[in-house]
């Protein structure tokens, strides 16, 4: 790293670089189908710290992918995102602790016991939320790292904008707080700061990069669109909140009978029992839970398998129209394919700017 490089990082380092290892306080969230060994490396040899999107990576492929990421990185930190109700989640942990990864991120999150396995094995726990009260259960359950994201995230997302939720979380917690939904560039860094975040994390500016692999094809959709109203929630994909990109496969969802609808889940079910080899004792029992939990909840969970299947399509397919586009509704406003370097880079060139001008502003007679 030359001396401008490295002042410039020293002049953005927050204890969250620290924790993680990385050079600057930008993360980039696990994305299924698309935080693939590649886009980790290459985030993390551009100074961020990035998630492997375990939970969609088949069983006898993820010790590899861990491999691959250390090989293509140097052995730089990087963290695993995993879901509990995946039939392979205990192994995710479990490599998660054999090749002492730096992080982990989920959305609900395992028992304490399970945590505090974690912690003690020096990995951060470091939760997705989308309300104050999860964010305080998460840290209950031993989180030792929050992750807020705003209603203007990608994928499963809550109602609550990132300008309210993280000045509420900021000021209720002790733990470190990320910043996550609407974030691409230097001033969204410097935002989140000034809001009491110790970072940022991104998902969308990192799929919308050279490095993700994604399809070309959607890759071009992502681009084409310019009015952020495009990008909006529906509960049709799997009975959650979710933001996605408008498109011919969510107009077919709104307009399908509720036969129909069922028949799609059934589908993917299916689909997805056969990817993971899910036994149809797993099943069973994940079904039972979920009626024991919230019997409202169970055509959720009939729904579940859903949100994978039909982003494998738009993601690896490459078949945008027959598929799901998940995203932020920052993808408006990004016209171009970088790499990860030139988002970095980018980001801490802006961020830069920006303080300076703050700085300026401060020093101005008024
Ligand atoms: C295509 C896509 C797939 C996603 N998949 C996952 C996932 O598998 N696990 C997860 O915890 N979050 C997932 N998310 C949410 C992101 O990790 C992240 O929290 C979100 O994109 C942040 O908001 P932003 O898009 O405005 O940056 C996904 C988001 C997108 C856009």
């Amino acid at each position: 790293m030359s001396d401008s490089a490295r002042r410039d990082a020293l002049a953005l380092q927050t204890p969250l670089c620290e924790l993680l290892g990385c050079r600057y306080p930008v993360v980039q969230t696990a994305m299924g189908w698309v935080a693939g060994p590649e886009l980790v490396a290459a985030t993390s040899n551009a100074g961020g710290f990035g998630f492997l999107a375990g939970a969609t990576i088949a069983a006898d492929q993820i010790e590899a992918d861990i491999l691959k990421v250390k090989q293509l990185n140097g052995d730089k930190p990087f963290g695993l995102n995993f879901h509990m109700f995946q039939p392979n989640a205990q192994q995710l942990l479990d490599l998660a602790i054999k090749h002492q990864l730096r992080a982990v991120s989920y959305g609900r999150g395992p028992d304490k016991k399970t945590i505090a396995r974690l912690r003690n094995a020096g990995i951060h726990c470091m939760p997705t939320v989308g309300a104050l009260k999860h964010a305080q259960k998460a840290i209950e359950m031993g989180a030792n790292i929050i992750t807020i994201q705003g209603g203007e995230g990608g994928g499963h997302t809550g109602s609550v904008p990132t300008t309210v939720l993280l000045p509420q979380v900021v000021d209720a917690v002790k733990v470190p707080v990320v910043a996550a939904g609407g974030f691409y560039d230097g001033r969204g860094l410097v935002a989140a700061l000034a809001f009491g975040a110790q970072g940022i994390a991104m998902g969308t500016r990192f799929l919308m990069t050279s490095d993700s692999g994604v399809a070309a094809a959607t890759l071009q959709r992502y681009v084409e669109v310019k009015e952020a109203d495009r990008i909006r929630i529906s509960y049709l994909i799997d009975g959650m909140p979710q933001r996605m990109i408008d498109n011919e496969y969510l107009a077919m969802l709104e307009k399908a009978s509720p036969f129909k609808r069922l028949r799609i889940a059934l589908s993917s079910a299916m689909q997805w029992k056969a990817q993971t080899g899910m036994t149809m004792g797993h099943v069973a029992r994940v079904l039972w839970q979920a009626f024991r939990e919230d019997p409202a909840a169970l055509a959720q969970t009939v729904m579940a398998a859903n949100a994978p299947v039909l982003l494998q399509r738009s993601m690896v397919e490459g078949k945008p129209a027959e598929g799901v586009m998940s995203s932020g509704q920052v993808a408006a406003l990004i016209g171009e394919l970088q790499s990860c370097e030139q988002v970095l880079q980018g980001i801490v060139a802006q961020a830069l700017e920006r303080l300076e001008v703050l700085g300026n502003l401060r020093g101005n007679p008024t």
